[in-house]
């Protein structure tokens, strides 16, 4: 008998539902609530610089290993001013290419075959397919509507002999979830006390609308145990680019930079000059981000509940979570392969973030980084779901 071609770590990972939803988009002309890409670019001049780092021949040929110094320069400033951390542009800080090959390397440089890594699910769905190329073993911990609040109880318990890492991800896609200084404090104390390490996944860090983005690395004793993983996509609407970074100790950024050499080695040479750039934007930036995405979210939340969904508002991110049961709907992939058909517009089934499928079987996922018309658009035609 022939042999599956795939790998056997990996069966099951094959097709992914944002192919599918994002391909039903196209052919039936639908609004894409699905992939969370924003539907207009970031800061002009932002763009003008790469473009001006291309033409003026600044990272066209391969830029250093570690990325370029006026990008980890900027990344540790950055640091400092959001967050009063220190970094050492020198020794802390690996930029990668986004924060996907960020979590790849990471968890390919610190797993061994038969360790435990505990994430809270639903999950994003590239953690499930790094893990299982590390040939670690993932163990859920599932946030449960209608809050989605972490249940650190259930974290205590999951934590075994063989748990390596915890993978975390606040905010969170996508729930919303924006993880408290409360219950960070909780985790990191259970983290020392069982001697892990934290994974932490950023991406959304300047796009909370309630509460504040605390990385968990700012907690006692988590600056030795903690990776910190964020990217430039989601913070300045270039999802394109893919420049990511990691910032951890000397040893854990040179164990991450091992693998990350035989991935890509290096990648983005003149969006990293452009990056640089956007770093240093002023505060104004940011809260206009932030601002921005909080009138869409609460124009998304408004169309969908008077849609007949019930709506979990999240406190972060550009995802709003919902549940399809008050429109008599049982199966969210059911209903989101039917919506197109239904009403022109495109949805991701929570399902497929979690490892139970069943837990996640009613819920289905709307992004709102897209155009104000774009979203009164989708909600009129969401509208129509009441009949
Ligand atoms: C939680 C999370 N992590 C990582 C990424 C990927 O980031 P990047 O595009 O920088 O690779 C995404 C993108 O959707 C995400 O939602």
């Amino acid at each position: 008998m022939r042999r599956p071609l795939l790998n056997h770590r990996l069966a099951g990972l094959g097709t992914t539902i944002f192919a599918e939803m994002s391909a039903l988009a196209v052919t039936t002309g639908s609004i894409n609530l699905g992939q969370g890409f924003p539907d207009s670019d970031g800061p002009a001049e932002i763009a003008r610089a790469a473009a001006e780092a291309v033409i003026s021949g600044r990272g066209n040929q391969y830029p250093p290993g570690p990325g370029i110094p006026e990008l980890r320069g900027a990344i540790a400033e950055h640091q400092r001013r959001f967050y009063g951390l220190e970094y050492d542009p020198g020794t802390e800080v690996l930029v990668t290419a986004g924060a996907t090959e960020a979590i790849a390397a990471t968890l390919l440089a610190l797993v061994e075959p038969g360790d435990e890594v505990i994430a809270f699910e639903p999950y994003y769905d590239s953690y499930a397919a790094c893990i299982a190329m590390t040939g670690g073993v993932r163990v859920p911990v599932t946030l449960r509507p209608p809050r989605f609040r972490p249940d650190l109880d259930e974290l205590r318990a999951a934590i075994t002999p063989r748990t390596r890492l915890i993978l975390l991800n606040s905010p969170h896609n996508p729930t919303g979830c924006v993880f408290t200084r409360a219950e960070l404090a909780t985790l990191a104390a259970l983290v020392c006390e069982r001697d892990l390490l934290v994974v932490t996944d950023e991406v959304y860090e300047h796009i909370v609308f309630d509460g504040e983005h605390v990385p968990i690395v700012t907690m006692p004793g988590m600056r030795e145990r903690t990776v910190s993983i964020s990217s430039a996509g989601k913070t300045f609407s270039f999802t394109g680019w893919k420049i990511g970074w990691v910032m951890a100790t000397p040893e854990l950024v040179a164990a991450v930079r091992t693998v990350k050499q035989f991935l890509t080695y290096v990648s983005g040479g003149p969006f990293q000059y452009a990056i640089a750039q956007a770093l240093r934007l002023p505060d104004h930036y940011y809260a206009g981000l932030r601002d921005g995405l909080l009138r869409k979210r609460d124009l998304l939340c408004s169309g969908l509940a008077t849609a007949g969904f019930d709506v979990y508002e999240p406190g972060g991110t550009y995802f709003i979570t919902t549940d399809v049961g008050p429109l008599g709907e049982k199966d969210g992939v059911e209903f989101c392969r039917a919506l197109p058909g239904r009403c022109g517009v495109v949805a991701i089934p929570n399902s497929v973030f979690y490892d139970d499928a069943q837990v996640g079987r009613s819920q289905v996922r709307f992004a709102f980084c897209k155009r104000d018309e774009v979203l009164e658009d989708a909600a009129a035609r969401l509208a129509r779901l009441r009949g």
